[in-house]
C-alpha cells in the first residue's frame, strides 16, 4: 500500500492550479482525442451510468411502494429515469430549482419527494444550464442552501455582480478575458456573458473563475454516484454558409463531465472534455504543443448554453442592429421588445460590450468559438471543414426543453421528466416547444420518441393547463411527463426571460412556485399518477386500480 504518494500528488496539484479564466497549455495525451461514435457511451459514461442506475432503483422502489403502497408485481428491472430542465433565462433556473427542490428527499416533504434520488440523468440547456451548472459546482447541495447563495447575486442583478464596487468588478472580468487573450484565445461577448453568470451562479475565488467542466467528476456526490449524470446542450453554426442560427435539423451538442460531442450522423465524433481548446486535425493534435486545459471553464459552457447574441430577436437585439445592420435579416423584431426587462438587458448588454477585451468585429464574434476538435475529421462530415466551432444557445433551433440527449439507446431512458418552462404563452409554456421536439425527432428517425401531437391540439385539448404524459402503454418509445410551467403562487411564476433582476422575495417565490409545480401543490394523487407512469413503462399488467384513472386524466391518447 503507498497511499502517501497519491497523497502528495494531490497536494502539488491543487498548489498548482492556476487562478485564471485563461487555458492552461498541457502535454497532449498519449491516449485518443477523439471518439467517432453516433451510438455508444464513453467507457467512463457507461461505468457511472450502471453504478448510478442500481441507487436509482433502491431510491425508486422504495418511492413506489411508499406512494402506491403496492409492489409485488415489479420484481424485474425499474424503468430510468432523466429530467430535462428547459431554458428561458433565470424564471427557467428558479422554477427548475423549485422543481429539484420538491423532488429531493433532503430537502422536501412534499408528496412527490426522494425522486431526485432515482434520477440517473439530468440535461439542461440555456438558464436550465444555469441551474444544473450552479448544482453541479457546489457538488449537489440541496436547492434550499443553494437559493440563499443565488439571492444576493439575483438581488443586485446579472449586470452588476459588485453591487456598489462594479467598476472593479468589470475591471477584473476583463483582465480574465485578457489573461485568455494572452494564451492565444479571442474573446467576445459570450465570454463577458460566461464571467457575469459565473459571478451569480458559480462557488469559489473570482466569481468561480476555476470551475471547470472536467473537475465535475472529481466532486464527492459525483464520485459516490449519487446524482443523475449532467448534460448540457449547445448548438453550432456553419459561418460559412448562409444562416445566422441553426436550422431545425441541426446537430445538438452535447457537454458532459466526461466528453463533448454530438451523436448526430453528421458529426457522431467526441473529444475529452478536460482537452477542449487543443488543435486537433482529422483526431490528432496538430503538434506537441497544441494542446490546452481549462478551456472547458464552466462559466463559458454555460454561457455558451445561453449564448444568443446572433440573434436580433432575442433581447440582446438593439444592441447589435446598431453593429451589424441587417445581420440574419430576421424582419424589425426590435420594434415589440421595449418592456422594462428588455430594456434593462439591454443596457446591461451595452454596458458589457464596453468591456476592452470583448471583441466586437465580425459577424463570428457574436458566437461562442470552441476549437472545433473534429476540424479535418472526415467522418464528422457537417463541420470537418471548420477550424473554429460558432456556438450559440441550446434552444435556437426551436428546441428549448433537452429531450434529445434522453432519446439515445445507450442511455436507455425509459421516463424522461420534461420540465418545460418556456414562453409561448404570457410567459407559460405553449407546448410548441415539445411538438418542435416531436418533428425533428421524427425527421431524424430517432426511435425513442413518443408521439405528441400538433400544436393545435395542444390549444384545442387546453394541454398546457396540467402535466400531459406520451408515451403511455408503448414499450418501444420513452414517456415523456411533461411539466409545464404553471402559476401557483401568488408570483405566477412567468416572469420574463430576459429579467436579469430579482428582489430576494421574488427568488423565493419563484422556486417555490416551481416546488409546488412539480407537485401540483403538494397533490398526493398526481404522486400516485406519476408512479403510474413509470410501472407503465415495465409492467402492464397487474397495475394498481388506481391508475385506470391517472391514464385516463394525464395520457395522451392520439
Ligand atoms: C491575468 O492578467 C493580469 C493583467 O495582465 C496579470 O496581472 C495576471 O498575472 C494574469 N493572471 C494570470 C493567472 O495569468
Ligand atoms: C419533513 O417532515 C419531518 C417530520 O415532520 C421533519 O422532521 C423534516 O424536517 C421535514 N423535512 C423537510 C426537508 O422539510
Ligand atoms: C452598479 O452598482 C449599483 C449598486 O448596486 C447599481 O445600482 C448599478 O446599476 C450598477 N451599475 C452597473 C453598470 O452595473
Ligand atoms: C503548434 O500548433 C499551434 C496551434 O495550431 C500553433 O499555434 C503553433 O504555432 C504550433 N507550433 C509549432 C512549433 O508548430
Ligand atoms: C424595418 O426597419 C427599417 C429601418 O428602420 C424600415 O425601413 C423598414 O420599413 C422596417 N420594416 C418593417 C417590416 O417594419
Ligand atoms: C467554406 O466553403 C468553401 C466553398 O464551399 C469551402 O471550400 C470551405 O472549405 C468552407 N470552409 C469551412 C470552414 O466550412
Ligand atoms: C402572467 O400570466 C398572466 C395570466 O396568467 C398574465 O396576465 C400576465 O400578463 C403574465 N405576466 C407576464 C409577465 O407575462
Ligand atoms: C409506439 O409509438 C410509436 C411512435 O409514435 C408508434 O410508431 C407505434 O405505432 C406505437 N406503438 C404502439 C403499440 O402504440
Ligand atoms: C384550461 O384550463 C385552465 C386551468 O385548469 C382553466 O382555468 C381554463 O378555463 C381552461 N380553458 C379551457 C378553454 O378549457
Ligand atoms: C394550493 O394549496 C393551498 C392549500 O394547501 C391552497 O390554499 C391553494 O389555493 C392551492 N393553489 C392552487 C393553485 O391550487
Amino acid at each position: 500500500m503507498h497511499f502517501p504518494h497519491i497523497l502528495v500528488a494531490t497536494t502539488t496539484l491543487a498548489v498548482a492550479v492556476s487562478s485564471s479564466y485563461a487555458p492552461v497549455p498541457a502535454t497532449c495525451p498519449s491516449t485518443a482525442l477523439v471518439r467517432a461514435s453516433t451510438t455508444s457511451l464513453s467507457d467512463d459514461e457507461e461505468a457511472y451510468r450502471v453504478v448510478r442506475k442500481i441507487g436509482a432503483d433502491s431510491y425508486l422502489r422504495t418511492w413506489l411502494l411508499e406512494t402506491l403502497g403496492f409492489f409485488s408485481a415489479i420484481e424485474g428491472d425499474l424503468p430510468t429515469i432523466g429530467l430535462t430542465s428547459s431554458g428561458g433565462g433565470f424564471r427557467a433556473m428558479l422554477i427548475g430549482a423549485g422543481v429539484i427542490q420538491a423532488l429531493d428527499d433532503r430537502d422536501s416533504n412534499s408528496s412527490v419527494n426522494g425522486l431526485y434520488q432515482a434520477l440517473s440523468y439530468h440535461s439542461a440547456l440555456s438558464g436550465g444550464s444555469w441551474l444544473l451548472s450552479s448544482i453541479a459546482s457546489n457538488d449537489w447541495p440541496k436547492i434550499s442552501s443553494l437559493v440563499e447563495t443565488w439571492k444576493p447575486a439575483l438581488a443586485n442583478g446579472l449586470f452588476a455582480p459588485g453591487g456598489s464596487d462594479n467598476a472593479t468588478l468589470y475591471d477584473s472580468i476583463n483582465e480574465d478575458l485578457g489573461n485568455k487573450t494572452a494564451a492565444g484565445f479571442q474573446t467576445v461577448a459570450v465570454d463577458a456573458w460566461s464571467r457575469l453568470l459565473s459571478w451569480q451562479l458559480l462557488p469559489g475565488a473570482n466569481g468561480g473563475v476555476n470551475n471547470a467542466l472536467s473537475d465535475i467528476p472529481s466532486k464527492p456526490r459525483f464520485l459516490l454516484r449519487i446524482v443523475p449524470y449532467p448534460i448540457i446542450t449547445a448548438q453550432a453554426v456553419d459561418l460559412n454558409g448562409t444562416v445566422c442560427v441553426p436550422p431545425a435539423d441541426a446537430a445538438h451538442w452535447e457537454f458532459t463531465p466526461y466528453e463533448f460531442g454530438s451523436w448526430d450522423p453528421a458529426v457522431g465524433a467526441f473529444t475529452p472534455s478536460k482537452y477542449l481548446g487543443s488543435s486537433l486535425s482529422s483526431g490528432k493534435p496538430v503538434n506537441s504543443s497544441s494542446c490546452f486545459t481549462k478551456y472547458d471553464n464552466l462559466g463559458y459552457v454555460l454561457g455558451t448554453s445561453s449564448a444568443l447574441f446572433n440573434d436580433p430577436g432575442l433581447g440582446t437585439d438593439q444592441v447589435y442592429d446598431a453593429t451589424f445592420a441587417n445581420f440574419c435579416t430576421i424582419p424589425n423584431a426590435t420594434a415589440t421588445t421595449t418592456d422594462t426587462d428588455t430594456t434593462a438587458l439591454n443596457a446591461g448588454v451595452a454596458r458589457m460590450l464596453t468591456i476592452p477585451n470583448v471583441r466586437v468585429q465580425s459577424v463570428a464574434d457574436l458566437y461562442a468559438p470552441w476549437p472545433n476538435p473534429f476540424y479535418n475529421l472526415a467522418s464528422a462530415s457537417q463541420v470537418s471543414a471548420a477550424k473554429t466551432l460558432s456556438m450559440v444557445d441550446g434552444g435556437e433551433s426551436g428546441q428549448i426543453n433537452p429531450i434529445f440527449p434522453m432519446l439515445l439507446p445507450a442511455r436507455k431512458v425509459d421516463v424522461i421528466i420534461v420540465n418545460d418552462n418556456t414562453d409561448g404563452n404570457n410567459n407559460f409554456p405553449s407546448g410548441q416547444e415539445i411538438v418542435n421536439t416531436y418533428n425533428a425527432a421524427k425527421d431524424a428517425g430517432m426511435t425513442r420518441m413518443p408521439y405528441v401531437p400538433p400544436f393545435e391540439t395542444f390549444r384545442a385539448q387546453n394541454l398546457t393547463s396540467h402535466p400531459v404524459f406520451f408515451g403511455c402503454h408503448n414499450d418501444t418509445v420513452a414517456t415523456i411527463v411533461w411539466v409545464p410551467n404553471a402559476p401557483f403562487t401568488s408570483i405566477g411564476g412567468n416572469t420574463s426571460t430576459n429579467k436579469m433582476q430579482y428582489s430576494e422575495a421574488e427568488t423565493a417565490a419563484m422556486v417555490a412556485n416551481g416546488a409546488a409545480v412539480m407537485s401540483q401543490n403538494n397533490s398526493v394523487d398526481w404522486a400516485k399518477c406519476l408512479a403510474c407512469a413509470f410501472i407503465d413503462k415495465i409492467s402492464a399488467t397487474n397495475l394498481p386500480s388506481v391508475c385506470t384513472g391517472c391514464f385516463t386524466q394525464y395520457c395522451f391518447n392520439p
